[in-house]
């Protein structure tokens, strides 16, 4: 059974005290920081650049799961990964040749992982899947560009295929889980749970974090 990990989204911390925001999620027991880049023409919002990663990078010690939502990301992975990233994953709906930039982050010694927008079939990551050219599928949970958004169940059916088609693969599902769809994205197969406002929002953010994960511990696969 792959890994049953929560990371926090610093999209929905105090960006007026960020670091402090990383540091609380790693003292919380969150396994990753999620990052989400957003470059204003790929997703209608701009959030952050290689600087956040490279700050969270040094405030903690848990990995960095760098979300980049831009329009051509081989224009920035060098940036990304020397900012001290550790997964960096693209778009399927990016304008870029998916192989060349999912190799070049290989390249760089960086884990892979290929994300897919709520409307768009999991067909179009097949290849990804077929030629082992990602670690991790992110499957988004609503439309990019906003936290705080409404779970869409209906992503759900992706998920599942794609677990069924590789037990390797690490699946994080991002976008309106809580202690209330956590368990519904396990059911499906994901293992790896991206939570912002709902983990923010907490006055005891550990406790949440180990609800999450014992939540999703308990159902995972349960689904299929
Ligand atoms: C949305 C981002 C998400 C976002 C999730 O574009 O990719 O990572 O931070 O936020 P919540 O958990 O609030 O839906
Ligand atoms: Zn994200």
């Amino acid at each position: 059974m792959p890994e049953i990990q929560i990371m926090p989204s610093i999209l929905a911390a105090d960006f007026g005290r960020l670091a402090e925001g990383c540091k609380r999620a790693e003292e919380s027991g969150a396994d990753q920081i999620h990052v989400d880049v957003m470059d204003g023409v790929f997703v209608p919002n701009i959030s952050f650049g290689p600087d956040v990663v490279k700050m969270s990078a040094a405030t903690v010690s848990i990995p960095q799961n760098v979300h980049l939502m831009v329009q051509r990301p081989q224009d920035h992975l060098e940036k990304f990964a020397n900012a001290g990233s550790d997964t960096i994953q693209i778009h399927i709906e990016a304008k870029c040749d998916i192989p060349e930039t999912l190799a070049a982050i290989r390249g760089m010694g960086k884990r892979p992982a290929i994300t897919l927008n709520p409307e768009t079939p999991v067909e179009s990551i097949f290849a990804c899947l077929e030629n082992r050219w990602v670690d991790e599928v992110l499957v988004m949970s609503v439309h990019p560009g906003f936290g705080g958004q409404r779970y869409l169940a209906y992503v759900e059916e992706k998920c599942a295929t794609i677990r069924r088609m590789a037990d390797w693969v690490d699946i994080a599902i991002d976008g309106g889980i809580d202690d209330q769809t956590v368990s519904r994205a396990a059911a499906v197969g994901c293992n790896l749970f991206v939570a912002g406002s709902y983990l923010y929002k907490q006055d005891d953010m550990a406790a949440a974090i180990a609800d999450l994960r014992k939540q999703a511990q308990d159902s995972y696969c349960s689904g299929l």
